[in-house]
């Protein structure tokens, strides 16, 4: 995932919004301004300052029972699945994206397929990410299946004994 520089998000003292004070916080003390929990802004610097600098905790391992089994994710904006691949048998996990047009590949919040199929265009992809099938591209010069898979991103992933 993407990256940004830190951006410091403490405010020094109470913005002018805060209307939560009422003498019940002691000298010194401040909550988060109101206009925190809708502001766009805010948003915004939570996305580039937490979810694009952490990992995310998404779903147990074993739930990805076979080969093929994918959940899908939505984690702010950014469209994702994980899915076991056949391959080597890993959980691997990738934008929700086709290369060819950006549409979605995988539409089902779960589902298990070794074959995820774009129904946009027809492109195919394996359960490594790989691109197998793309209809009208065979004669199209340049054109390299392998420099189309699907963006991996990275996964860490834990079995407890
Ligand atoms: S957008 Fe996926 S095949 Fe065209």
């Amino acid at each position: 995932m993407a990256t940004a520089a830190p951006v410091k998000a403490t405010p020094s003292a109470p913005p002018a919004d805060d209307n939560t004070t009422g003498g019940k916080l002691l000298p010194g003390e401040h909550t988060l301004p109101a206009s925190w929990w809708t502001s766009e802004k805010i948003f915004e610097l939570e996305k580039r300052a937490i979810f694009n600098k952490s990992w995310l905790f998404c779903t147990h391992a074993s739930r990805f029972t076979k080969a093929g089994d994918y959940y899908a994710f939505n984690v702010v904006g950014i469209p994702f699945f994980i899915i076991k691949s056949k391959v080597d048998g890993e959980l691997k996990a990738f934008h929700n994206v086709c290369r060819h047009r950006a549409y979605p590949v995988v539409r089902k919040e779960k589902g298990s397929s070794i074959v995820l199929g774009c129904k946009y265009h027809g492109w195919s992809y394996n359960s490594d990410g790989k691109l197998t099938k793309a209809p009208h591209f065979d004669n199209v010069e340049g054109f390299k299946k392998e420099e189309n898979s699907l963006f991996l991103l990275r996964l860490m992933s834990h079995l407890m004994d």
